[in-house]
């Protein structure tokens, strides 16, 4: 498979045919992903809560953020990977997001870079995009304003709101984003921005008229408790997987079932008599 680009997302969305994206963020992971001809890996600050533990995105750190990219970019060959810029990593100044967006391109090796935030982020974005590196805008439910939204809730019911998502779009568009994520956003709105804007549209509970779809691995595979987001769908049990056989690993040792004969290395029957003086 060619290696997906800017150019060939484009070409999708003028094709009618659909992005694939999932989140990454490890090697292994990433490189199952790539095999299995993902178009784009996110290497989303969702990782915060998925491999670290933190109760939201927002301790995340660039450091951490740019570790994790390091690993997804060395696992792929065919896949477009974007790094998300964590929580004030790019919010503070024009100046701030440039410096930034191009640690991650230096430092990681990845194509493109995620920012949250519509009208308000646009100038920034701008910028980013202008410095030649690809930018993905994010809005509808930003994760990294939990607190101001008062919780995960969708975006964009009301008239005010929706207007508000219309306009963030169309200036993320002007700024020169070449993707734009729409998350928690009613299927109705998320079709009216993916028929407006040129730019392709990712949907997460956002319904199927966007350009393509993101989910949140461990949503997906089974590995994120036992609660599923409305967004998501589980496709694999891997949590129960990994839990079943980690309990046969420890009831096998315990019981000497393991390690078996064929397990384990041999040694000269001459030597072992030498060792115990018996030679
Ligand atoms: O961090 C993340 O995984 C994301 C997706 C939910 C789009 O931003």
């Amino acid at each position: 498979m060619p290696k997906t680009t800017t150019a060939t997302l484009r070409a999708k969305k003028a094709e009618g045919t659909k992005v694939t994206m999932l989140t990454a963020y490890d090697f292994a992971t990433a490189k199952l992903c790539d095999e299995a001809g993902i178009d784009v890996i996110l290497v989303g600050d969702s990782l915060g809560m998925t491999i670290l533990g933190y109760e939201t995105t927002l301790p995340v750190t660039i450091d951490e953020m740019i570790h994790h990219t390091k690993a997804v970019v060395r696992a792929t060959t065919d896949a477009m990977v974007i790094a998300d810029m964590p929580f004030m990593s790019y919010q503070v100044s024009k100046k701030q997001a440039i410096e930034n967006a191009g640690r991650f391109m230096k430092e990681t090796g990845c194509h493109a870079v995620k920012l949250e935030g519509g009208v308000e982020m646009a100038k920034s974005a701008q910028k980013v995009a202008a410095a030649g590196i690809p930018v993905c805008g994010h809005i509808g439910l930003t994760p990294q304003s939990v607190h101001q939204f008062g919780g995960y809730k969708v975006q964009g019911r009301e008239v005010e709101q929706a207007r508000k998502l219309l306009n963030d779009a169309e200036a993320l568009e002007e700024a020169g984003c070449f993707m734009i994520v729409l998350e928690c956003v009613p299927a109705p709105l998320a079709r009216m921005v993916t028929e407006r804007v040129s730019a392709v549209t990712i949907g997460i509970g956002a319904g199927v008229r966007c350009d393509g779809q993101v989910q949140v691995i461990s949503d997906i595979l089974g590995m994120a408790g036992d609660r599923v987001p409305k967004h998501a769908k589980r496709y694999a049990e891997v949590g129960q997987a990994i839990c079943t056989a980690v309990g046969q690993y420890k009831s096998d040792v315990e019981s000497e079932a393991f390690p078996a004969d064929a397990n384990a290395f041999e040694m000269d029957e001459a030597v072992i008599a030498e060792l115990r003086g018996e030679g």
